[in-house]
């Protein structure tokens, strides 16, 4: 499929950055009082775009508004085209017991005791204000007018300045795909076969082509009623009003951050915290970076130093332990489990020639690639992150690195044990324990934990979709 030219004045800007400049940020839950105001607000709201981010341009702030799935109903969108979103959108994070606990959504972790995004008391919309030191006060001020206080339920959630850190201490903010804009890259050629940090834009935008070389379903609507929507790429007799969003996925994650000190102190120091998270505080990887080029990584030394390996040359996890969060959250593997092994060594285990390879619970990373957007909030004892990612496919990108990688108690031919920074620690219902961590020793034994405490807690969270800006305008429109 041609990948089109991304509409860039459609696409929200967040999509393109983290606005690491605008350290200061605020998120505000709202909930529809009265729809026909929350439309009138709508109609008057301009989210900061590609456009505006475009060949460098500094801004001293960004504003973005993200939509759930009883939000789009609360302005009035049909549920036959609401049908038209993704089964996991139109669902909710929190509704479904069986999701939950895929996700780890158990116990202590368990959506009854969160304090926003249960069931049923789902926000409607997601406003996210960032601004340059010192502007928030001006930028809050600009947006909290008596239009939006009478159209909707505001909640704040306050985040803390960014300083590059998360609550733990560890460099955050790292590791992202490289979203190939110019579409220089044809997704399953054998280049796919070592792993690539460059990304279809389709992984991220919803109406180009993702990494099957195929647009993500989208709700299509019959463009005579919509006459200012984009059309569908692959079908321009149909409105489409995906096109130009994504989704976004939002979670309050509450850090221990003493008892995760407390434990790692009594156990082995900084160097059992930095095997946990899988990098060292300071952000350098626990691999040897730069053994090879990797596609989306470089050409700036900083990038390679931080992001230019993979985890082909440490199989046993002496270096980074098999189940560190950062190899989990991204194992790094080509299309091959376990890397590309050559075409001599490839084709003998195609016809089953008894090559040893990694098991398959660790698939193919550039399908389940994440745009981290988070920020964190408070000090303290309260504290944690506000984990944001984007993602054209909930089910396949978010849901498949939180349920499959980290919340799954078998990964990498381990059992037994969860993500050590974020395991809800609960044994499976059949009694299995989740709550180890095997951490490989190159110069003995491997040290073995168990009862590992949980250290992480989701205090809220729920699915949001970030409409492109043609969309937010239709939404204004409806009746
Ligand atoms: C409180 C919770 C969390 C903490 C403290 C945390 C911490 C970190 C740290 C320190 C890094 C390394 C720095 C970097 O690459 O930017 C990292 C990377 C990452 N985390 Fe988390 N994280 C948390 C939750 C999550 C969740 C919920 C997900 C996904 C569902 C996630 C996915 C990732 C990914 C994809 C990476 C990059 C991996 C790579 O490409 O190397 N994290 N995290």
């Amino acid at each position: 499929m041609p990948i089109p030219p991304h509409d860039l004045a459609d696409i929200q800007g967040l999509v393109k950055s983290g606005y690491g400049p605008l350290t200061e940020a605020l998120s505000l839950l709202l909930r529809v009082k009265d729809a026909e105001a929350a439309r009138a607000w709508l109609g008057g709201f301009h989210p900061t775009t590609m456009a505006d981010l475009s060949a460098g341009k500094r801004i001293p702030a960004a504003r973005h508004l993200a939509l759930t799935a009883p939000g789009l109903s609360a302005l009035g969108l049909a549920d036959a085209v609401l049908e038209g979103f993704s089964p996991e959108f139109v669902g909710g994070m929190s509704a479904d017991r069986a999701r939950s606990r895929r996700l780890g959504d158990v116990g202590p972790n368990a959506p009854e005791a969160w304090a926003w995004g249960r069931a049923g008391e789902e926000p409607h919309a997601l406003l996210m204000l960032f601004a340059l030191p010192g502007r928030l006060p001006t930028l809050k001020a600009e947006v909290l007018t008596p239009a939006i206080s009478a159209a909707f339920e505001i909640t704040e959630l306050p985040t803390a300045p960014l300083d590059g850190r998360e609550p733990f201490g560890f460099v955050d903010g790292l590791s992202q795909p490289r979203v190939d804009w110019a579409g220089t890259r044809q997704p399953d050629t054998s280049e796919d076969l070592d792993y690539g940090n460059l990304i279809s834009s389709g992984e991220f935008v919803l109406g180009y082509p993702n990494e099957y070389g195929l647009a993500t379903r989208t709700p299509r609507l019959d463009p005579t009623g919509a006459p200012g929507l984009p059309r569908a790429a692959d079908n321009p007799d149909k409105a489409d009003l995906g096109r130009n969003g994504t989704y976004l996925v939002f979670r309050q994650l509450h850090q221990d951050v003493d008892g995760f000190w407390r434990f790692v102190d009594a156990n082995g120091g900084l160097p059992l915290a930095e095997a946990m998270v899988g990098r060292r505080k300071d952000g350098r990887p626990l691999v040897a970076t730069g053994q090879r080029p990797i596609r989306g990584v470089g050409p700036e030394p900083a990038d390679v130093a931080a992001n230019g390996f993979d985890f082909e040359s440490d199989g046993e996890g002496l270096a980074c332990p098999l189940t560190g969060h950062v190899r989990r959250a991204n194992p790094r593997t080509g299309d091959q489990p376990g890397g590309n092994l050559g075409p001599i060594r490839t084709l003998a285990g195609m016809l089953g020639f008894g090559i040893e390879r990694q098991p398959d619970t660790i698939a193919s990373s550039r399908f389940h690639r994440l745009l981290r957007r988070g920020r964190k909030y408070g000090a303290g004892a309260d504290t944690g992150l506000h984990f944001i990612c984007l993602g054209a496919s909930i089910a396949r990108q978010f849901e498949f690195v939180q349920g499959a990688w980290l919340a799954s108690a078998k990964f990498g031919g381990l059992t037994g044990e969860q993500d050590p920074l974020l395991g809800a620690r609960q044994p499976f219902p059949e009694g299995h324990p989740t709550d180890g961590f095997r951490w490989p020793q190159a110069d003995g034994p491997c040290r073995a934990f168990d009862g590992l405490p949980q250290f992480v807690t989701v205090r809220g969270g729920a699915y949001f979709f970030l409409p492109g800006v043609r969309a937010l305008r239709y939404l204004a429109s409806l009746s």
